[in-house]
């Protein structure tokens, strides 16, 4: 009995201790000139669910409710904004080269489509994050027609 007391007093000693150890911020109040925003028109309706739903791990901003300082979670948050910014960020779209813009619109309709986007880790918490049908539509519609937009561009 004593043991266990003591193996449950270090859990809770070394989890008090890593809420002291928090990662650093996705942060940048700046909007770089290769935002997506301002590289292209993007209807208003897009633009509000990408911002709702995506741009927390996809873009140079995220933003952290109060649940997001608690440990390990923390961690594991700036793991998934380091891997999802690393495959897709819409703060630098304008960057990619228009074969590569091409490709990441045609996964973003595929994994709205297929319910891999965003994060289900995420919507779990972010409940405003979830898609409805309607805005599915929506944005793969968008995607779908920017793609093909971006085609003519490289027949000219
Ligand atoms: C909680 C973080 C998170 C959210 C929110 C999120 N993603 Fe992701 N996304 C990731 C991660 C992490 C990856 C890297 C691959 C993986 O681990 O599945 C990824 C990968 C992707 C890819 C693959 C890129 C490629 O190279 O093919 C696309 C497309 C994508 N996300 C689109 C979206 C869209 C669209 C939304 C919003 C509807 C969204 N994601 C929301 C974390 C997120």
């Amino acid at each position: 009995m004593k043991l266990i007391k003591k193996i449950l007093l270090a859990i809770l000693i070394v989890l008090v201790a890593i809420q002291f150890i928090q990662p650093g911020k996705n942060n940048s109040n700046e909007i770089l000139p290769t935002d997506i925003s301002k590289q292209f028109s993007i209807p208003e309706s897009v633009q509000a669910v990408l911002k709702t739903s995506c741009y927390d791990c996809h873009s140079n901003n995220t933003r952290y409710p109060w649940y997001s300082f608690i440990q390990p979670g923390a961690w594991w948050m700036a793991s998934h904004i380091k891997n999802g910014k690393a495959d897709l960020n819409f703060s630098e779209f304008g960057s990619y080269s228009t074969h590569k813009q091409q490709s990441k619109l045609k996964s973003i309709a595929n994994t709205i489509n297929d319910g891999s986007m965003p994060l289900s880790a995420y919507t779990i918490i972010h409940n405003t994050a979830k898609l409805s049908k309607e805005n599915k539509a929506l944005v793969i519609d968008w995607a779908t027609k920017m793609k093909d937009s971006l085609s003519q561009k490289i027949k000219l």
